[in-house]
């Protein structure tokens, strides 16, 4: 059977549309350990309340870096009110003890799952200091729509 050689440069084409797609992904997974934010840990979802890593949720800074530490449970975001300072790398880290829960900063590029058995870590700058408010967007429950907590982005220090 003859292949026409239209045909042929469309068959090769195709190919390498593939080729390009999977490549990216494997490059971007491998090569550059891009991946998503919600599974960097494994945690024990009925232990969060004793293990170091969650016992406390609030904001330190470690190392010059900042890190909100904060539990996601229906139908709340523990702490509930936090303050990070702008124009410095802020690391969200987050759990949840109960279902699948979700963490939007409304406005920035933070936004991850939050899933049990899993810890999520999301870094991001805050340039602009103001209020901004955080929102569930995972379906959790009777109570979603009022899992929300507020972030209060300070001037950055002299
Ligand atoms: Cu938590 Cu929706």
């Amino acid at each position: 059977m003859k292949v026409h050689v239209y045909e042929k440069f469309w068959m090769g084409a195709a190919l390498l549309i593939i080729a390009a797609f999977v490549g990216a992904v494997v490059i971007t997974s491998y090569a550059l350990g891009i991946h998503p934010p919600s599974h960097v840990e494994t945690i024990d979802p009925a232990t969060i309340d004793t293990d170091p890593r969650f016992a406390h949720p609030g904001v330190e800074t470690v190392g010059g870096r900042v890190r909100a530490t904060i539990v996601a449970r229906m139908w709340s975001f523990d702490p509930a009110e936090l303050s990070v300072p702008a124009g410095q790398p802020v690391t969200f880290r987050l759990t949840s003890p109960d279902v699948v829960h979700g963490f939007e900063v409304v406005g920035t590029n933070v936004n991850s799952m939050v899933v049990p058995g899993y810890v999520s870590q999301v870094s991001t700058r805050f340039d602009h200091p103001g209020e901004y408010l955080i929102v569930c967007h995972e379906y959790c429950g009777v109570g979603h729509h009022t899992m929300a907590a507020k972030l209060t982005v300070t001037e950055k220090a002299p």
